[in-house]
């Protein structure tokens, strides 16, 4: 059984491209691979609290008091969400150019040293190494604007996709998927061609995703 986490970011959830996207995608894989698991992880409906200094002293420390144990025990219930996955789909709007406030703290919450990375100066400049490896994440997003990618009206504003993919390495990402709706603010037709283009992309998103799982469980296929 593959294991599939869904965490949704958007703080609407009426109304919500990201959600609908994450909506879609989560019924396809249903209906392709019905004896698979799917987790929710709502941090839009439901924000992690951000770090503080008392959690920062909690996570580094060596033998922890039961006050630090239970300041870190949404960390230890997320962090094993994420370690039970084999594929995350992450639905987040653009705010402000990059991620929602929720997301960020739950990636806070869940990039921690010992649990998620290790940290030894004996690899010399490149000292962090992620503890989980081989999972794939889709990131399914929505942003009012277009025009992000390079040579593009927007190139160099969107710091919303390439900080999940650095941050994810950190959760065992290997391979990233990214499918996303643009020009949600004009409401136009372009806005209208990018929704459908992006609801399109799923099915043939989930052909890939299942191929590559069923390759890895069966290597003799990439035979055929
Ligand atoms: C607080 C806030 C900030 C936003 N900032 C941006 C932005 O910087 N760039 C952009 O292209 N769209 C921005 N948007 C538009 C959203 O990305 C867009 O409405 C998206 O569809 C929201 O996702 P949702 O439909 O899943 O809620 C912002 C929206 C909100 C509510």
């Amino acid at each position: 059984m593959t294991r599939l986490l869904r965490i949704d970011a958007s703080a609407r959830t009426s109304r919500s491209l990201t959600r609908a996207l994450a909506d879609n995608f989560t019924q396809i894989w249903r209906r392709r691979r019905p004896q698979d698991e799917i987790g929710l992880r709502d941090v839009g409906s439901n924000p992690p609290p951000i770090i503080t200094e008392d959690w920062i002293a909690a996570a580094f420390a060596k033998g922890r008091s039961p006050d630090q144990e239970q300041l870190l025990a949404l960390s230890d219930e997320l962090i094993a969400e994420v370690a039970s996955a084999d594929i995350i789909v992450m639905a987040t709007p653009m705010y402000n150019y990059g991620m929602p406030a929720a997301l960020k703290a739950w990636f806070d919450q869940v990039v921690r040293v010992d649990k998620t990375f290790t940290f030894d100066l004996a690899r010399g400049d490149a000292p962090l190494d992620p503890v989980f490896a081989g999972k794939t994440l889709t990131l399914l997003t929505s942003w009012g604007e277009f025009g992000f990618a390079p040579g593009e009206l927007n190139e160099g504003r969107d710091s919303l996709t390439p900080h999940v993919r650095t941050a994810s390495r950190y959760l065992g990402v290997e391979a990233f998927h990214h499918v996303g709706v643009e020009y949600q603010e004009f409401g136009d037709e372009r806005f209208e061609a990018s929704r459908e283009a992006a609801f399109a992309a799923l099915d043939p998103l989930v052909d890939t995703l299942v191929s590559a799982l069923e390759l890895r469980s069966d290597p003799r296929r990439s035979a055929a």
